[in-house]
């Protein structure tokens, strides 16, 4: 029997596996090759800028995907919203703020709405409101989030979800992972990280090569990174990359990032513009361990599915009576 769960009938895709709306990264090539390989890809709307979506749309072609916004940045944007409806998305998914005022235009479109949270308070308004379905984030997820670790969130989520379908996000880019998740109650899983360094992935050749040399271990989340590109997050909410030298200059000193900062950004911009990554950011989380190769985003996921069968059916022998494990 193939792995399939409640998420695989929801978004009508064969496994429980989403590609994360990843601003920068998961853009429409990498979104159709994730569902394309039977899993759902979404396009990162990131920031919001209509040109790049409607390319990236064009990109997927017919293959069905769904797209993320950052919630906060797309409430200064709402018009984004009509772009992407207009593309009859598998999914869209909303996270960091408030959800609320985009509900009736995303059900009127009849397009699924899957909320990202990072808290119970937040888990708890995605449940009353009855949203389609809830990723739960830990804080080993590269990218924005916020402090709850994974293992002890998921399951706590999954408690007031009802029957509302819970997907696992932070630190998930295996088979074991996935087979993890499903044993905490989620219904799939939402991975990032673990795509970061496809073939399709929009990432950098250097940001690629930094990751397949990267560990978990050499990760943090900051808010540098967000000061030196001038965006205004809220303060729920910091960035998970690999540490270089401009988080070991500022993270401990940001008010010194604050005070030098015209100079500090004119130093990153020119970073960012040669893709040095001893200063631009390497945006990824703790999984960066378990990402080895560049390689289609199918062979990853067609590999992530075959290692959580082997793994749920090797921990399903150690509880039938008579097994020798
Ligand atoms: C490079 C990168 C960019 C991200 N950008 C976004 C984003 O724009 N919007 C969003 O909702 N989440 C974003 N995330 C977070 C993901 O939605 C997801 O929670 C995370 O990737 C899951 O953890 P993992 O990286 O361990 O797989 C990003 C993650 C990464 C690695």
């Amino acid at each position: 029997m193939p792995l399939h769960t409640p998420i695989c009938d929801l978004f009508g895709i064969e496994h429980p596996v989403l590609l994360a709306p990843m601003a920068g990264v998961s853009g429409g090539a990498l979104a159709a090759a994730v569902s394309r390989a039977g899993g759902l890809g979404l396009i990162g709307g990131g920031y919001g800028d209509a040109d790049w979506l409607a390319r990236e749309f064009d990109a997927a072609g017919d293959t069905r995907i769904g797209v993320g916004f950052i919630t906060w940045s797309l409430a200064r944007q709402p018009q984004l919203l009509d772009l992407v409806l207009d593309r009859a998305p598998a999914a869209l998914m909303l996270s960091f703020g408030d959800f609320q005022p985009f509900l009736s235009k995303i059900w009127d479109a009849e397009t699924k709405l899957v909320v990202q949270v990072q808290t119970l308070g937040q888990a708890r308004e995605a449940v009353d409101t009855g949203v389609d379905a809830i990723v739960a984030q830990g804080t080993e997820a590269g990218g924005h989030g916020g402090t709850r670790a994974t293992l002890p969130f998921v399951p706590a989520v999954v408690d007031i979800a009802k029957d509302i379908p819970v997907i696992a996000a932070g630190g998930i880019a295996d088979g074991r992972g996935l087979a993890a998740a499903l044993a905490l109650g989620a219904s799939g899983v939402l991975c990032g990280t673990g795509f970061f360094a496809s073939d399709e992935s929009l990432a950098s050749d250097n940001a690629k090569q930094a990751i397949l040399h990267g560990s978990g271990d050499n990760t943090e989340r900051s808010s540098v990174f967000d000061i030196a590109r001038g965006l205004d997050w809220p303060s729920d909410w910091n960035l998970r990359t690999m540490r270089n030298d401009f988080t070991h200059q500022w993270s401990e000193n940001i008010g010194g990032l604050k005070q030098n900062l015209a100079e500090e950004q004119a130093r990153f911009e020119a970073a960012r513009n040669v893709d040095d990554t001893g200063i631009a950011p390497v945006i990824v989380g703790e999984a960066a361990d378990l990402v080895r190769a560049i390689e289609p985003a199918q062979d990853a996921l067609r590999r992530m599915i075959a290692q959580a069968e082997v793994h749920l059916r090797r921990i399903s022998r150690l509880v039938e009576p008579n097994s020798k494990g």
